[in-house]
């Protein structure tokens, strides 16, 4: 399995994997384009012999230099129940030019039990707490059936911890 940033060139798997992992939101090709383009310092990839194994995207959102916002989180169905989306989270935290972040948010439906447990593990492993609050309701997304995204926002902890060997 190797870990690696996005390049242009990805961006049209990144949608495929997304498109095939379901609850995620399916974006356009363009969308992950721009994240390929534009952010690849905060967003990472997985591959092994058969591609795209997964993902993580993300961003700083602007004037909040201390903290990343994670979009997206996919992993193939078959590499899940590895560790590979833990293994992203941390190496994309202990990236040299993230060494300023001391807060990661992510939102995640009320349903969605693995992935709040993966980042309920990423924030004990942090030593840090992580708070829940309102954020997107679901009349936000407009008609259809898409459920609230309520905010879990985890910190602070220093990445020199995650360095020195805290995450484990
Ligand atoms: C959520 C997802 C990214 C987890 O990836 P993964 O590589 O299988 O997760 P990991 O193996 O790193 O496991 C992380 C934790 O989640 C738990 N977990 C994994 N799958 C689970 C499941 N189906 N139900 C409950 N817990 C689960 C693991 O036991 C582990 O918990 P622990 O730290 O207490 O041991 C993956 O299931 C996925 O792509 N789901 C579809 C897309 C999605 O919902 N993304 C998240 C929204 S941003």
């Amino acid at each position: 399995m190797r870990l690696r940033k996005p390049h242009r060139s990805d961006g049209a798997s990144m949608c495929g994997l997304v498109r095939a992992c379901p609850p995620l939101d399916a974006n356009s090709a363009y969308a992950y384009l721009l994240l390929a383009e534009h952010f690849p310092d905060t967003c990472i990839l997985a591959e092994d012999d058969e591609g795209l194994s997964g993902l993580v995207t993300g961003y700083l959102p602007p004037n909040r230099p201390d903290t990343l916002f994670v979009w997206q989180v996919a992993v193939a169905g078959r590499a899940r129940g590895l560790g590979l989306g833990r293994r992203m989270l941390h190496a994309l935290i202990e990236r040299p030019e993230l060494a300023e972040i001391h807060y990661i948010e992510t939102t995640v439906g009320p349903g969605n039990a693995a992935s709040r447990r993966l980042f309920a593990g990423l924030a004990h492993s942090l030593r840090a707490s992580i708070v829940e609050a309102a954020f997107f309701d679901a009349a936000l997304f407009g008609a259809g059936d898409h459920e609230a995204e309520p905010l879990l926002r985890i910190g602070p902890f220093e990445t020199s911890a995650v360095t020195a060997g805290a995450i484990c």
